[in-house]
């Protein structure tokens, strides 16, 4: 059944959704979760994945397109490519794709791939095996870099994007080892800047390493041209004059891009968030559980979206940082 378009009350045409499927992660990032970890929900606190298809489906009958599996870590809920292949099956997703911190990928590259999973983004710090355990507190360089490459021998699952988030005081040594990365293989390298959604609350102004700052670092040593993308797309994206790869910039903080923002979140609870710096939710898992229909949860969903915040408000008086961390969020 097609439905409506799912507009905002700002006009924005709402075409993305990131569902976290787990809040669990086997990691313990600084820029994420406490190194004790967090108390985790109750497994029947978590959608189910008949939960999380029916959600999906709803929201693909109003014009969403793409969809993003994450977590937590996504590849630590069990039998998740089964979960991805429910979802790769409903009709009108042109993009499903999945974040991972990597570590269990050398185990479900395959099934996911062939699942259906199109895009792949593998979160990596460090390519130094002592810096990326500083950042993540795991050692597990060797084994997420092995996963990578189980990943890369797909040619399905290119281009992979690698992501790092940029710390200053950290990142400034990492930028010219990722940008030679960059050149040696055909991933698209991406710093992100640091935000606010970390567990300790060590986010300051001064803490967010930007991406002209590390768009200096390297053009010095590589010259750059800039590559033209959709608006709605949240990286800047360069390419070497002579390098296999590329490298993008994702610049909420010191440039953001709330105007062109089409998604919306859903955490692995059922909470709906419409921004990621929301201070309020719209429980999904509740009516649905209480048995109300799709015309139903179509009119609660339009109604959350349609209060989406203009825009996030990271650096300016009064800002209050969410209670929830990424990883409670979904990235
Ligand atoms: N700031 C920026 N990016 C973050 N991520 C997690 N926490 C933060 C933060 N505080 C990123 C991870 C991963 C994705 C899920 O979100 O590195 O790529
Ligand atoms: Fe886990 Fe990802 Fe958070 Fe790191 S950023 S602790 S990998 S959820």
């Amino acid at each position: 059944m097609k439905r409506e378009p799912l507009i905002d009350g700002h006009g924005r045409l709402i075409g993305d959704v990131r569902i976290s499927v787990t809040d669990r992660c086997n990691f313990r990032c600084q820029y994420c979760m406490p190194a004790e970890g967090l108390a985790w929900l109750a497994r029947s606190d978590v959608l189910s994945f008949e939960e999380i298809e029916r959600i999906v489906a709803l929201l693909v009958s109003m014009g969403v397109s793409d969809v993003r599996l994450t977590g937590g870590e996504p590849l630590v809920r069990k039998d998740f490519p089964r979960l991805a292949g429910m979802i790769a099956a409903i009709p009108g997703i042109e993009d499903l794709a999945v974040t991972t911190n990597g570590f269990l990928l050398e185990r479900d590259a395959g099934a996911l791939v062939a699942a259906g999973i199109n895009r792949f983004n593998v979160s990596i710090d460090s390519l130094q095996r002592d810096r990326f355990f500083e950042m993540t507190r795991r050692d597990a360089l060797p084994q997420v870099l092995a996963g990578l490459k189980a990943l890369a021998a797909f040619p399905q699952a290119h281009p992979i994007k690698v992501n790092a988030v940029a710390m200053r005081g950290f990142t400034e040594d990492e930028v010219l080892p990722f940008a030679a990365f960059a050149r040696e293989h055909p991933y698209e390298v991406r710093f992100i800047e640091f935000m606010p959604l970390d567990a300790d609350h060590q986010w300051t102004p001064e803490k967010v390493l930007s991406g002209e700052e590390i768009r200096a670092i390297v053009s010095e040593v590589w010259p750059l041209e800039p590559v033209q993308r959709e608006p709605s797309a949240t990286a800047k994206l360069y390419r070497f004059v002579d390098g296999k790869g590329t490298l993008g910039f994702i610049n909420p903080v010191s440039e953001p891009f709330c105007s062109d923002c089409n998604r919306i979140r859903l955490t692995s609870e059922g909470l709906l968030r419409t921004c990621l710096f929301s201070l309020n939710e719209t429980d999904l898992r509740g009516p649905m559980r209480a048995g109300a229909d799709d015309a139903e949860l179509e009119q609660i969903v339009r109604d959350a979206v349609w209060r989406k915040e203009l825009k996030h408000h990271v650096n300016e008086p009064g800002f209050t940082q969410p209670a929830r961390t990424m990883s409670q969020i979904g990235g």
